[in-house]
């Protein structure tokens, strides 16, 4: 069956019920084939603007009080990564702007930094209104939620991620820690991490018919927006492989080594039940990211293979 790419670029808020995160995510693979420019994907922020108050979280919030005590413990697991995540990759967007290599880059990554932020509201709206919380504002909220006991997310947000942000800051005309960020930022955990986490959750709603509640709909316009940072990501490192092969490969695939046990670290359910409930299993969601992870690559123009 072809995917109607045009249909899903276009749609709105109230016709993502209708799509399927992985054919949001076939836009990634056919840039792969013929990769748009940077305006190209500045002129696609532009037509897919969504907003966080136009979401209607009625449903979602019964659903929640009629969900079992698992549903619940499993839900709050997921939604803990990706809410602190989105406030992390918000925090640290901004070095990347100012070490951006030319304006072009450094307008699509102005696009993705009010993305991100976008991202981070979706998150404290749903906790407010479906999960409930005591909390006064986004900052205390953020205290109460912090993903605990996993090593693997603590190394790649609290201290890789803005180690880079720090070195890009201190030094914006450094291209090599352009490409490392790059690899880190959207490669390891935009594409690999973050994109397998939004389709097995996605996938699952959809299986027990709630994809016309409100974080589907947001949840999706999510990964849309993050389908459009991670061909941003694809372009930079195949660009930098094309124009450096022997410079560049090597740096790009020693940050992939040694984020990959973080990669599994992230994915791993504190209680296997969190996602054996939904029909999946830890190494098929592993086996899923890894895959993703090696379509990226050969889209770059490198392999892991040390
Ligand atoms: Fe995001
Ligand atoms: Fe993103």
């Amino acid at each position: 069956m072809t995917v109607d790419l045009d249909r899903i670029a276009r749609a709105n808020l109230r016709e993502m019920g209708d799509i399927r995160i992985d054919d949001v995510l076939s836009f990634i693979d056919r840039g792969i084939e013929n990769m748009p420019s940077y305006m190209d994907l500045y002129r696609r922020w532009e037509a897919q603007q969504w907003a966080v108050s136009d979401l209607d979280f009625t449903l979602d919030r019964q659903d929640w009080l009629e969900a079992t005590d698992l549903d619940r413990k499993a839900t709050l697991w997921s939604h803990r990564l990706f809410f602190n995540g989105e406030e992390r990759v918000t925090a640290t967007l901004a070095p990347f702007v100012w070490a951006a290599p030319t304006p072009e880059m450094e307008i699509f990554l102005s696009t993705q930094m009010v993305d991100e932020a976008r991202h981070t509201v979706f998150f404290d709206r749903w906790w407010h209104e479906v999960a409930g919380t005591d909390a006064k504002n986004l900052g205390e909220l953020l205290v109460e939620i912090r993903p605990d006991a996993n090593e693997g997310y603590n190394e790649l947000f609290y201290d890789r991620l803005p180690s880079t942000a720090q070195r890009l800051a201190s030094n914006p005309k450094d291209f090599d820690a352009f490409v490392e960020g790059v690899t880190l930022y959207h490669i390891v955990i935009e594409a690999t991490i973050a994109l397998t986490g939004q389709r097995f959750e996605l996938e699952s709603m959809r299986d027990q018919g709630l994809n016309d509640r409100g974080f589907y709909k947001g949840f999706t316009a999510v990964a849309r927006d993050e389908s459009r940072h991670v061909s941003f990501g694809i372009k930079v490192l195949q660009e930098a492989v094309r124009e450096d092969g022997e410079r560049y490969a090597p740096l790009i695939q020693k940050t992939l080594v040694e984020c990959l046990p973080l990669i599994s670290g992230t994915l791993d359910p504190p209680d296997p039940s969190y996602v054996t409930e939904f029909g999946y299993t830890e190494s098929e969601i592993v086996a899923y990211a890894m895959e993703s992870l090696n379509k990226r690559l050969r889209a770059i123009g490198i392999n892991l293979a040390a």
